[in-house]
């Protein structure tokens, strides 16, 4: 049995269908339930529905033997996994941002506010500036508007909540997508099953 993660919601869909292409089917899972396990005993899966930014969590611990999860997740918790596949979906950017016209005061520490406490920090550490982060939960673009923050440092997509909230990008961090993921002592005990899926994941037309 192959244990997978799939994270709850559009990217975990879109994943179980090129899943269910490559022979992973299990049909109860689009069926519109409260279920969070689904099982086919047929082909050999079962799949677990969680939250995004825990599918790392349940791979590490071994509870998944594979997942599929965002690379800014794999990146804040550091997860010690193996990356398998770039999925090229999900594609977006981390970044900086700011109001249009924020001018930096190197004299006093960086205020960030920002879902991504870690990222936000080890990127500051690499430029050596000092920086004061301010943890929030969502809605990030509001903090620099209401004069919380200085930036904020938050995934950018197509630009939308940026623009529509008065900010702009100062700085690009890293691109972001989503990655196929491994459990360490999974990948040695079910290495095959696990590349074929790698393998057939590369040959589709997924992106
Ligand atoms: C993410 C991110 C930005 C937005 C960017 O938020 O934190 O707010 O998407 O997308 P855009 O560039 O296409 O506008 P999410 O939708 O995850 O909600 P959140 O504010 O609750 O984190």
């Amino acid at each position: 049995m192959l244990n997978v993660a799939l994270p709850k919601g559009r990217l975990g869909n879109k994943v179980y269908n090129m899943l269910e292409a490559i022979g992973y089917e299990c049909k109860e899972i689009m069926e519109d339930s409260r279920k969070l396990i689904f099982i086919n005993e047929n082909t050999g899966v079962k799949y677990f529905l969680v939250k995004p930014s825990d599918v790392a969590i349940y791979v590490e611990y071994g509870a998944a033997d594979i997942g599929f999860v965002g690379k800014d997740i794999l990146l804040e918790q550091s997860s010690d996994v193996y990356e398998l596949l770039d999925l090229g979906l999900g594609k977006c950017k981390m970044a900086v941002a700011s109001i249009n016209d924020f001018r930096d005061d190197p004299k006093r520490p960086l205020r960030v506010a920002t879902k991504f406490p870690n990222i936000a920090r080890g990127y500051y550490d690499t430029k050596n500036r000092e920086i004061e982060i301010i943890k929030l939960s969502g809605s990030i673009e509001i903090a620099p508007v209401l004069g919380l923050s200085d930036v904020i440092v938050d995934i950018v997509e197509t630009g939308k909540t940026l623009i529509e909230n008065g900010l702009s990008v100062v700085e690009d961090i890293v691109p972001i997508s989503a990655r196929m993921i491994a459990n360490k002592s999974s990948y040695k005990f079910k290495e095959k099953e696990i590349e074929k899926i790698v393998t057939e994941l590369k040959k589709g037309e997924y992106k």
